[in-house]
This record gives C-alpha cells, sequence and structure tokens, in this order.
C-alpha cells in the first residue's frame, strides 16, 4: 500500500500537496484509505509500477479519504482545509457511470505501454460489469495524458475554466471525456 500511495503522490503531488502540505502525513492517508478492489496494479515482480483506480456510484479507490482519516493526521483544523480542497475534485459518478480515480505509471517505466494496458483494463472491466460509460478528467497542462485518452477511445464532452484556483492547485482548467463500450 505504501508503493502505491508513493506512485499516487510522485503523479498527482501537486494537487495533493495544498490539502496537505506534509508529504509523510500524506502518504500515510493515502496509504491507509485506498480501496485496492477498485484499482489495477502493473507489477514487474513485486514491483508495482504503474497503477489505475477508478469509481462507480457505492465507492472509489480513494473514497475511505474521509474526515475522520484525515483528522487523525492532521487534526480537526488541518482535517477541514484538507477536505474542503479534496471537495474541488469530488467526480460522482452517476448510476451505470464509471469514472477514474487516477492513473500513474512511475517515472522511469513510461512510454513503455502501460499506461494504455491500464486503461484498456479499466475499459474491460468497465463493458464487462455492464457500465454505460466510463469518464474522466485531464487537466489542462497534462498534453501527455490527454493523447493517451484519445488514442483509447475517449472523446471530450466539455472543459471547465478554473483559473480562478489556479494559484491553489496549479492548473488553469480540466476537461471532461467519455468513453462508451
Ligand atoms: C499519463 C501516464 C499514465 C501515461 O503512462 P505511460 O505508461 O507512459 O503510457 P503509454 O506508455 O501507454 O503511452 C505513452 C506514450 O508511449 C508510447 N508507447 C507506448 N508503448 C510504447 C513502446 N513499447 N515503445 C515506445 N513507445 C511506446 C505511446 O504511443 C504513447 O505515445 P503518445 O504520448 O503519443 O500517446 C503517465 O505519463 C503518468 O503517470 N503521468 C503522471 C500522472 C498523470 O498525469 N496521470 C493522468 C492524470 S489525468
Amino acid at each position: 500500500m505504501q508503493a502505491a500511495a508513493e506512485l499516487y503522490i510522485e503523479a498527482f503531488g501537486r494537487k495533493f500537496k495544498a490539502a496537505v502540505a506534509d508529504r509523510d502525513k500524506l502518504v500515510a492517508i493515502i496509504a491507509k484509505s485506498f480501496v485496492t478492489e477498485y484499482a489495477f496494479g502493473a507489477f514487474e515482480g513485486e514491483n508495482l509500477l504503474g497503477i489505475a483506480g477508478f469509481q462507480d456510484a457505492k465507492k472509489g479507490f480513494t473514497s475511505n479519504i474521509d474526515f475522520a482519516v484525515l483528522k487523525e493526521e492532521l487534526g480537526f483544523f488541518g482535517a477541514i482545509k484538507a477536505a474542503a480542497i479534496f471537495s474541488l475534485f469530488d467526480r460522482a459518478p452517476a448510476q451505470h457511470e464509471l469514472v477514474m480515480d487516477g492513473i500513474a505509471v512511475s517515472k522511469q517505466a513510461r512510454g513503455k505501454g502501460i499506461g494504455t494496458a491500464l486503461l484498456h483494463a479499466v475499459q474491460n472491466y468497465t463493458r464487462e460489469n455492464g457500465f454505460k460509460t466510463l469518464r474522466l478528467d485531464v487537466i489542462d497542462n497534462n498534453p501527455k495524458a490527454k493523447q493517451l485518452y484519445l488514442r483509447t477511445g475517449f472523446v471530450a464532452s466539455h472543459h471547465d475554466d478554473f483559473s480562478y484556483l489556479e494559484w491553489l492547485v496549479g492548473f488553469s482548467g480540466a476537461t471532461t471525456m467519455h468513453w462508451r463500450p
């Protein structure tokens, strides 16, 4: 779980850092909260090289990051601040919809098809479990990820402008994309 948390933070550090500045506390919160049934992992032997989380209307890979877990690590006021920032990223799935809850490949293993394979695994899961759509959001300053999603059949549906939050989260907007089985 520690390895998955480290990988997740390496990839999404900026977004999480705004909520929890202390890296060790952030790793502890995330490692405690992952719901592993809601993710696919790519391994080389024992080594975790990549992870793709998802969520449905009931639960998700990071849905256990709740106020109680935050309070344990950050205290009451730290937890309020972190919960408020995390709520900005809430993407509650509709019925029959699956939503990506983070895909990350370790830096040294990128560009070898692992991200594509993980996305295919989530797409297969979407199809086999009768979901009508797989949704994700990709931030404006991540053209590599957007390229990967276009290549795997996702279609952009709308764009949200967050320029007023750029100072806090480090990006100015995000595109919502859908893939349908
Ligand atoms: C986005 C991310 C998950 C992609 O993972 P990845 O394993 O590098 O993805 P892939 O290797 O499948 O694809 C990346 C590129 O490598 C190319 N590639 C795939 N297999 C290859 C191979 N065997 N040899 C050479 N190139 C290859 C692909 O064609 C692709 O090219 P593209 O950039 O033109 O689309 C990864 O960069 C990452 O973790 N980024 C940080 C976290 C992040 O941004 N997550 C997405 C948030 S929305």
